[in-house]
């Protein structure tokens, strides 16, 4: 799929330093599945050089409305946040291989801060399903805690946990995870999306429990299509190097 230009129709603060924004495309695209990404550049210049990637975190009925959730960091999100409603932003996507999503079984879904932005839109998806979802869910503080309202309202049990003890449960959410799973026994798998202290817990923790768990993993992407080998990485649980722009940015690893 080529590059588009796409209406912005909201670019709005949801809670410090994090914005929504809802974009409209030109055309409804060819798909929009859980843990794919969009690629963006707000300003069809060369300054910045390369786009920026931002997951789908939620889809409306349709695929008229495509949304990301995006944490202020550097040039990139600033210029996003510079963005007026009414205005357009070339977007390439949804790109990316998403999340494999099950009949069966029980999801136990696993974000901490804004990781939690692809797996709201799988939440969702398999509430669609009927599916039970359990959604853990971390931060700094509660402040970082980001849509946890509309996460209930989709019939997701959602239990927290912040580093400071300021909302939920105290410490990191892998430290949520490890509670749970003693007090609530085996899922069927795992679904994360974190910084890296996250997802390597998690790992970790479905490793030693023989866990099949799905990973959507933020490397630094050039092309974002496959073509320029920019973003190859060799996951711990497979003997090749893939592209997390196209092979990911969602890796399933089976132990
Ligand atoms: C597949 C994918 C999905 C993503 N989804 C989201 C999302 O839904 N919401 C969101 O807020 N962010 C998401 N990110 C991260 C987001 O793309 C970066 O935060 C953004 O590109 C930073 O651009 P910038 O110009 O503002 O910051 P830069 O000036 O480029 O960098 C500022 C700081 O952010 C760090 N950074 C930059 N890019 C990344 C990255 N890819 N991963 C981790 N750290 C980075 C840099 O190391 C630096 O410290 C995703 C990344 C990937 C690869
Ligand atoms: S960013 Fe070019 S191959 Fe992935």
């Amino acid at each position: 799929m080529g590059n588009y230009s796409a209406l912005a129709e909201e670019n709005v603060e949801v809670a410090p330093g994090h914005y929504l924004m809802t974009l409209v495309p030109e055309e409804k695209p060819a798909r929009a599945e859980p843990g794919q990404f969009l690629y963006i550049t707000v300003t069809g210049e060369y300054d910045p050089l390369l786009r920026r990637p931002f997951s789908l975190f939620d889809v409306s009925p349709g695929e008229r409305q495509l949304k990301i959730v995006y944490k202020l960091v550097g040039r990139g999100t600033e210029l996003l946040k510079g963005v007026a409603v009414g205005s357009r932003v070339d977007v390439m996507g949804p790109l990316g291989t998403g999340f494999d999503i099950y009949d069966e079984g029980k999801d136990l879904l696993v974000a901490g801060g804004i990781g939690m932005a692809p797996l709201f839109y799988l939440a969702k998806k398999l509430r669609e399903r009927n599916k039970e979802v359990t959604f853990l869910l971390g931060a700094r503080t509660k402040a970082g805690l980001l849509f946890v309202d509309e996460l209930e309202e989709l019939g997701v049990n959602t239990l927290l946990a912040t580093d400071d003890g300021s909302q939920g449960f105290k410490g990191t959410v892998v430290d949520l995870l490890a509670a749970y799973l003693q007090n609530n026994g085996r899922p069927d798998r795992l679904y994360c999306c974190g910084p890296a202290p996250v997802y390597k817990g998690v790992l970790e923790k479905a490793k030693s429990l023989r866990l099949p768990v799905q990973i959507s993993y933020e490397e630094r992407m050039a092309c974002g299509v496959g073509a320029c080998m920019g973003c190859v990485c060799k996951p711990e649980s497979r003997d090749s190097y893939i592209r997390v722009c196209l092979e990911g940015p969602v890796i399933k690893h089976i132990f």
